[in-house]
């Protein structure tokens, strides 16, 4: 069995989607209270859009948004207006609906420079500021999670996998033909809380290697390190 799973199961999606924003509001507001700030490493692809659109709708006034600070999992190497922009997706669903200040969002990529390797290092650079160099404490990190088990841009089988000392790095991704910008593990080992979003059928054969405590696939390597929290549908769980 993984190190804690906790598992939150919902047949229906929305249902999800409301469990993890409750979820999510709660551990954050807790760190503004605690330390007068909230830090949240964002997950980017398809599942969270409603989970960002949810949180800036019904709970727009569950806390003080202006408190938190968003931070990205991993991008693509896109211009932030790309379709694919995980930044992008995130400024449409939640930073502009819940009015978030532009000096509150750090996207990974500068469109600026469109350089990546100077990019993942001028992040690695603002996510030590808060600690004066050690590996930043994001209170919460929200991850997806892709059929081959992947999480943030930590697929199978890439350089980044084994990464022990960098933050953020710049992971050639060969099964798409370009690379991405992504946190490491260590940053992921170290964040108060790991929430994973997972939904779909096609993600089942992973969770269920994740629950019987596998340690191969990238999520399951980080499920088996630490504690994690999973919000996911009885299509990706497989109970009836
Ligand atoms: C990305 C994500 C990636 C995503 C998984 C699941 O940039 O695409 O960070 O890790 O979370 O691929 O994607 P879906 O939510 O679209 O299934």
């Amino acid at each position: 069995m993984s190190a804690t799973a906790d598992i939150h199961a919902h047949p229906r999606a929305e249902d999800v989607f409301s469990a993890c924003a409750e979820f999510l509001v709660e551990r954050l507001a807790t760190a503004v209270r605690a330390r007068g700030v909230a830090r949240i490493a964002l997950a980017g692809g398809g599942t969270p859009r409603r989970l960002y659109q949810l949180l800036a709708s019904r709970y727009r006034d569950a806390l003080d948004w202006q408190a938190v600070e968003f931070y990205f999992g991993d991008e693509r190497n896109v211009p932030l207006d790309h379709p694919d922009s995980n930044f992008r997706m995130a400024r449409l669903s939640l930073f502009e609906p819940l009015g978030i200040q532009p000096h509150r969002t750090f996207p990974m990529i500068s469109d600026q420079q469109r350089d990546p390797e100077r990019d993942a290092d001028a992040y690695e650079m603002a996510l030590r500021q808060w600690t004066a160099g050690k590996v930043p404490r994001f209170d919460v990190t929200l991850l997806g999670m892709g059929s081959d088990g992947h999480f943030a841009s930590l697929f199978p089988d890439t350089p980044a996998l084994g990464e022990r000392k960098r933050l953020v790095v710049v992971n050639p991704v060969a099964k798409l033909h370009g690379h991405r910008l992504t946190l490491t593990f260590p940053v992921f080992e170290t964040a108060r809380d790991v929430v994973f979003l997972v939904l779909g059928e096609d993600k089942l054969e992973a969770l269920a290697r994740v629950r019987e405590g596998r340690t191969e696939l990238p999520a399951e390597r980080l499920a088996a390190k630490r504690p994690t929290h999973w919000f996911v549908d009885h299509n990706a769980i497989g109970t009836p």
